[in-house]
């Protein structure tokens, strides 16, 4: 079915968390390990604004649908970082956005296309770029969907789960936009499916990589995927992305997870 992207701008709102009962963290608080994939997750919802930047220097935001879905994204995305924000700010973890920006400033904001990269690709390509970009966001937003459902799940938490479900229902909107888009551009042209393919399984790493250190990576990666459960739920990711045109048979996910050494 093809996305409305009226109704979905229409309707698009911050996550809603002012009724919950937080107080239920100081009665019931997270443990430190779950308070680090936490913070991980908050940090790559803030930092969508820098991924924004570097997605308008290319043919991307020239067209209409893809300008205005990624302007609403934008804001929901820096909507889950706050209330990440305010689930850490309870555990008396204070996320400072300056703070943020400095850290990916030392890490140098590795592993990504950055702006001229970006825009280069996309003066080489065109149009087809964007077919990449829809695929590469698709890939990212079904990652982010199963992340948050899966903490969900583990945490057990009724405030957390409550809070985790409401922004996954949200990134399922990000997926159907995304796949969509990635489907029907994809179909169309088959050098832009040659590029897709080759870029996601060269260069596709998980969400936050390159904003946080390798060993962030790896605990969140491993806390939320290690085992035969969460080998189950990344290949679902990679099933959903292999369904798109010229994409058939990518593990991209599960290839993450095996260089990093994460067991099934
Ligand atoms: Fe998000
Ligand atoms: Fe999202």
């Amino acid at each position: 079915m093809a996305f409305d992207i009226d109704k979905y701008t229409a309707n698009s709102v911050n996550v809603a968390w002012a009724d919950l009962d937080f107080d239920e963290f100081d009665r019931n608080p997270l443990p430190p390990e779950s308070l680090r994939t936490l913070r991980y997750m908050c940090d790559v919802e803030y930092h969508t604004v820098c991924y924004l930047r570097d997605l308008l220097t290319t043919p991307s935001h020239k067209e209409p649908e893809v300008g205005a879905f990624m302007t609403m994204w934008n804001r929901e995305e820096f909507w889950h970082g706050e209330a990440l924000a305010a689930v850490l700010e309870r555990h008396g973890i204070t996320v400072d956005f300056d703070e943020l920006k400095a850290t990916r400033l030392k890490l140098g904001w590795k592993d990504r296309l950055d702006p001229i990269k970006q825009s280069l690709l996309g003066g080489l390509v065109g149009h087809d770029f964007v077919a990449v970009h829809m695929a590469w966001g698709a890939a990212n937003e079904w990652s982010a969907n199963a992340a948050y459902l899966r903490m969900a799940d583990q945490e057990r938490h009724p405030v957390l789960g409550e809070l985790l479900k409401r922004i996954a229902k949200q990134e399922t909107k990000h997926v159907a936009f995304y796949a969509s888009q990635a489907r029907e551009r994809l179909a169309k042209s088959k050098k832009a499916q040659v590029i897709a393919r080759f870029a996601l399984n060269k260069f596709w790493s998980p969400v936050g990589s390159g904003i946080s250190s390798d060993a962030e990576v790896t605990h969140v990666m491993g806390a939320l995927f290690a085992g035969a459960d969460g080998r189950k739920l990344v290949r679902d990711i990679d099933s959903h992305i292999a369904k798109l045109p010229g994409l058939q048979g990518l593990t991209i996910v599960e290839n993450a997870l095996e260089k990093r050494g994460i067991a099934a």
